[in-house]
This record gives structure tokens, sequence and C-alpha cells, in this order.
């Protein structure tokens, strides 16, 4: 008996056939079965999905994923929104949908200045605390939250977004309270917390020459004081006029050769106008159409460019599979991607690997295995 599919818009689910589920499951084209043996392939998902109140989100990826990454639930912000004090509930539950699923589950992000937890770095007296104090709660931070997912987080983002596109170190709290020590801190913690979990970096801007050459710098500085350090991840938040691809691919190449892995993350690509802040627009209903083109779908030509703009990216990681252990989107499907609302709030975009309908992107199609 052949095994009876449903489709439901580009999505392929299993029909009612309880017998062949087996046969069944083995012939669905999905994408991890597409790059088994090359990398991983997932995305980050947000506790709505985790909750049950987005059953197709679920199905996408629990079909074609194997790996997830927190969209926000293991912030500071969120897991620990006051000294001493954790809210598990939602990353609890974000670690277990993923390990009942037999995926290697990303913890993001140990440290980072955005959403960060306001306490964090702040005395009683509203100022920055003493490197000693910050050095403690850095500590107890990381020790808490790595500690309690030991043995079932594969990879943790210890340190996010430090570098500016300039190649100088970010000015952030963690920045103007320790030096630059903080990084090499943060990576000794996440070790002691859990020796076998993997440890990265995660930045955006990787193709700015200035960026790649400190990343190289600072990965050869963590190896050299025997701090484990797994890989580097290229956030890969583009659009369609950037990043120039060649340099990216040079920022690949240069961080593969220091001896990490390197991650694709938070892989998006706007579809829409790059923001240009400066646009001399004075009709601000004009201005908001030129922002927002497409808010009834994406024409055919702007797909087709879209589409081949992320083939490539695609086939460049599969060029490099030797160097390239995980490609993870960042999000689902378009209708939930945080590009709708940034860098402007109330867009119709069109980043992810599957649209509003939860079909497949086209481009992604050349990839599944072939029935
Ligand atoms: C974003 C989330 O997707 C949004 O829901 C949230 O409002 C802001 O943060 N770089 C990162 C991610 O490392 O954590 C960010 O995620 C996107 C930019």
């Amino acid at each position: 008996m052949k095994p009876q599919y449903l489709l439901i818009p580009g999505l392929l689910l299993l029909g009612a056939c309880s017998a062949q589920t087996k046969e069944a499951t083995a012939s669905v084209p999905t994408l991890k079965d597409a790059f088994d043996g090359k990398f991983l392939i997932g995305g980050a998902i947000n506790t709505r999905l985790v909750d049950g109140l987005d059953p197709k989100g679920d199905s996408i990826v629990s079909l074609h994923f194997n790996t997830i990454v927190a969209e926000n639930c293991m912030k500071s912000e969120k897991i620990n929104p006051a000294e001493g004090v954790y809210d598990w509930d939602d990353a609890d539950k974000f670690v277990k949908y993923g390990l009942d699923r037999g995926m290697k589950v990303i913890g993001h992000t140990l440290v980072w200045h955005s959403q960060l937890a306001p306490w964090f770095p702040l005395g009683a007296d509203g100022k920055y605390v003493s490197a000693d104090v910050m050095k403690e709660r850095l500590r107890n931070h990381i020790h808490t939250v790595v500690g309690r997912y030991k043995g079932k987080i594969h990879g943790w983002d210890v340190v996010n977004e430090a570098i500016l596109d300039d190649g100088t170190y970010r000015k952030s709290p963690f920045y103007e309270i320790l030096g630059e020590e903080f990084i090499p801190l943060a990576f000794q913690y996440a070790h002691e917390a859990d020796p076998d979990a993997e440890l990265y970096l995660n930045d955006y801007s990787m193709a700015s020459p200035a960026k790649r050459d400190t990343y190289v710098k600072l990965i050869n500085d963590l190896r050299s004081r025997g701090l484990r350090i797994d890989a580097i991840g290229m956030q890969a938040h583009m659009g369609m006029d950037y990043p120039d691809f060649d340099e990216f691919e040079k920022s690949l190449v240069a961080f593969g050769d220091t001896g990490v892995k390197v991650m694709l993350t938070e892989w998006d690509m706007s579809a829409l106008p790059t923001v240009n802040t400066g646009a001399n627009i004075s009709d601000t209903t004009a201005y908001n159409a030129m922002l927002n083109p497409y808010p009834d779908g994406l024409p055919e030509n702007i797909s087709r460019e879209w589409n081949a703009r992320m083939e490539h990216v695609m086939d460049m990681c599969l060029a490099h599979a030797d160097i390239v252990t995980r490609v993870n989107a960042w999000g689902t499907d378009d209708s939930m991607s945080w590009k709708n609302g940034w860098p402007v709030a109330g867009r119709t975009e069109y980043p992810l690997l599957f649209d509003r309908n939860h079909n497949l992107k086209p481009f992604l199609k050349k990839y599944l295995p072939q029935e």
C-alpha cells in the first residue's frame, strides 16, 4: 500500500495509515533529511508554539527541524528578572519540547546587552556595581542557568553581539564594568557549569572585515587560554541588498580556519526595502507605503530574487559543510517573524523558510530528497 499524504497548503502531513506509519514517515521529504550528514537545520521557536497555540508551526518544527533555539525565554530579563529570582516556566517547557522530539536544543543567550535584566549591572545607588560584584553576578547567573539544563542543552550562545561593526568592543555594561575579560570569564563559568555543553560566540554583521578580524583574534585568545569554544554563530539577518556575500563567505572561512565550527544562526532575509532612516519623505502615508510595499503578498519578481539569494546562502553552507554544523532560521513561518515588527513596526515581511500558509519556500525544494 502506498503511504497516503494529506497536503495542507504545502505542509506534508501523514494521512490515516497506521500500519504504514513507519514506511510513510520515512518517505516524507523533510529538511532534516535533506541536510542529514551535512549540518543541523532548525529555527528559533517562541513560547506560543511550545504552549500549543501555533499547531501549524509545531507541525513544521516537529517534521522538518532537528534543532531549536529559544527566541526569548532564556534572555536574562525573562529568566532572571531580579537578583536571585529565576523564572523557569517557559525555558523548562522549551527544553522539554525539544528533548521530547529528539532535537538538539540550543540556549540563547547568557550574556547580552539587550533584553538584559535591568538589575544586573546596577547597585542600590543606581550606578554600575564594582568588577568584583559583577563577576559574582555573572558567575551566579551562568552557573544557575547552565547548571539547570546540564546534559539537556546541546550548546549555548554564551556571549551575544559583543563586537561592533568597526571591530571594537561594544560598550555594554559587561564591558564597561569588566573590560574585555567578561568574555573569557563567561566561557569559563559556562564550561564549569556544564563541561559537555558546546559553547558559542554569536554576532551579526559578520561580513564586516574589521569585525571578522576581531573575532578571529578573540577565538584565538580564548583557545590559547585553554577555554572551550566550539563554534562561532554568524547571525544571518539579511536583506535584498546586504550582506556582501563574498565578504560573508570570507568570514565563514576565516572563522573555520581558527579551528572552530561555524553556525549560520538567526537566518532570515528581509524582502522589503532596507530602512533608510534618512529618507526624505514628508508624507507619512507615502513613507509607510514605501516601507511596507507588499501587504497582500510578495510580487513574483521579488519572490524569485529573494529565493535566488536564499539559495545562494544555502549553497554556500553546503559548500562549506565541513565547517558549518548548524543552519538556524530565526523563526518558523513568515507570520511570526520578529521582522514584521523590526526595524519598522507593522510591516508584512517574508523572511523565513516557510510562508504564511506554512508552505516551504520554493528555493528549498531542490534540496529535498526526491520521493
Ligand atoms: C529578537 C526576538 O526575535 C524578538 O521577539 C524580541 O522582541 C527581540 O529579540 N539578535 C538576537 C536575537 O540575538 O535574540 C533577537 O531576537 C534578534 C536580534
